[in-house]
């Protein structure tokens, strides 16, 4: 398409003609959307500005439904709002601090006696902070599995982190689809004695289709660990959703409340990192939690103290930990909000809700649904195509949807594939999928319903969609926030 203008290359693709028979109105891009009608041939041109690459297109246009993330994109509630005004700016020990530490106890089911508390400015900092002090040769830390840049930095640690979950994709039912595979962690455990620092467990398990994991699994991990003398951490960036799933599926927890469920995820670890923006509620925010006699701690004596030292010199004096006072407020107000069974029976129903309806237009995804995000099974959204993984279908169909001004995210062939320079091969991940991440507090149903129509109009012409061949960064690190994509017709 190089040299095209864009209105030749959007009548050869002619995505954006379709009739959809829902149609968005967000309130959140109300205002946008009034005063700036974008045209197809407006976002076109950003598109190819952006070189199809999601990350890079401005979201003033996608006013048909931004679903790249869930993480940072919430609406404040008024309750947040009306917090962020007591935020206290002051350079050390402000207010909020104290009122975080008090939420965290209550919510976590922890105690800062017992537990050690670094403030960050988001998830990432935390567990570069933390691999940052484990890192050497020769150490694999397993989990159920990474997120991108959990696993980047792990890597960039010189640690091999391990993937041990079940496949999502395939099969019908699976209550707990997110667990940790016990079997392929006991092996892993066997074979590399004294080589695993700790192991880890992702709630909700994002990577693998937002699934959840059971309590029972988040048990026997840790009493597996304990038979080996290894520290269990969680990633417990969505620690309310995977209670609420823990609550409607899991034996004997019917009638517990969410907050003694949230207490029992936790008391199954000795540490964990999270990511305030997602079930935080909030914009900014992050933090790693370390049991004071955690295993870890035994095996780095300077563990806890150099992780201070490591927070002071990046993010700033520990109680503030790189946020304003105002964010600070944000996330006490948006913890307490993220546990109530209302919050929780909306925001998972409303998930529930718009992967229905996908279903309903025969769009194959991952089910049962994630807690924040309904996933398209990639590899069967093309089945019987020409399409082959290494022409990354997932690349085009989202970089299609960009021109209905909707932006979902790939999180598959590209996004966790690698590509060798030696062999020129690419290798593919176990997952395939396109991710719906469903923003808090921000949409309406109807939204969602149009999101679902245009991946439906795309769907109905699958035979005839371009592929996507990356004509920058394929072979980089981190390379789906990096990389630049011509389509093409095959
Ligand atoms: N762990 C998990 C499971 C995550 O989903 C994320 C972020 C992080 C850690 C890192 O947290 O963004 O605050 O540095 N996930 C976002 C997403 C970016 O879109 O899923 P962060």
């Amino acid at each position: 398409m190089k040299g095209q203008t864009a209105s030749q290359t959007l009548k050869q693709l002619d995505f954006t003609n379709f009739t959809t028979a829902h149609h968005p109105r967000s309130y959140a891009n109300a205002m946008v959307r009034h005063h700036h009608p974008f045209t197809p041939a407006d976002r076109l041109d950003a598109a190819l500005k952006a070189g199809w690459n999601v990350f890079q297109f401005p979201s003033e246009r996608l006013t048909g439904g931004d679903l790249l993330s869930d993480s940072g994109t919430t609406t404040l509630t008024a309750e947040q709002f009306s917090a962020l005004m007591l935020g206290d700016e002051a350079y050390g020990s402000n207010w909020g601090y104290f009122k975080l530490m008090e939420t965290m106890e209550n919510v976590f089911g922890i105690s800062f006696d017992e537990w050690e508390f670094y403030l960050f400015h988001q998830g990432r900092a935390a567990e570069h902070a933390l691999f940052g002090q484990i890192k050497g040769e020769n150490l694999i830390v397993p989990c159920n599995s990474f997120f991108d840049t959990t696993r980047a930095n792990a890597e960039a640690c010189g640690i091999d982190a391990r993937d041990l979950v079940g496949h999502v994709g395939g099969g019908e039912g699976g209550d707990f689809k997110g667990n940790m595979d016990l079997e392929k962690l006991e092996k892993l455990l066997e074979e590399n004695k004294g080589r695993v620092p700790l192991v880890f467990s992702t709630i909700t398990n994002n990577t693998a289709g937002g699934q959840p994991v059971s309590l029972d699994n988040l048990r026997a991990t840790q009493k597996l660990c304990d038979r080996y003398d290894i520290p269990f951490f969680l990633d417990a960036c969505r620690f309310a959703e995977n209670a609420w799933f823990i609550e409607e599926r899991e034996k004997g927890y019917k009638d517990k409340p969410i907050i003694d469920i949230v207490h029992e995820e936790f008391a199954a670890c000795e540490g964990f990192t999270i990511s305030f923006k997602k079930d935080g509620l909030a914009n900014m925010g992050g933090a790693l939690c370390i049991r004071k006699d955690s295993r870890l701690v035994r095996r780095y004596p300077d563990l806890l103290e150099k992780l201070r030292d490591h927070q002071i010199l990046v993010e700033g004096h520990p109680t503030y930990g790189g946020l304003s006072g105002r964010d600070i407020m944000t996330i006490v107000i948006g913890l307490q909000t993220a546990v109530r069974d209302q919050y929780l029976r909306g925001r998972i129903g409303q998930v529930a809700a718009f992967g229905a309806y996908m279903q309903e237009l025969g769009i194959p995804v991952v089910a049962p649904f994630g807690g924040h995000a309904v996933y398209i099974d990639t590899d069967k959204f093309f089945a019987g195509t020409k399409f082959r993984r290494g022409h990354f279908g997932g690349i085009s169909l989202t970089a299609l949807l960009l021109l209905k001004g909707v932006r979902l995210c790939e999180l598959g062939a590209f996004a966790f594939g690698t590509f060798n320079p030696q062999t020129q091969k690419e290798t593919f991940p176990q997952h395939n999928l396109v991710r719906a991440a469903v923003p808090r507090n921000k949409y309406e149903m109807e939204d969602l319903f149009y999101v679902a129509d245009c991946v439906k109009g795309l769907y109905v012409r699958r035979d005839a969609l371009p592929r996507a061949v990356a004509v920058y960064g394929k072979d980089k690190t981190l390379r789906h926030f990096k990389a630049r994509f011509a389509l093409e017709d095959f």
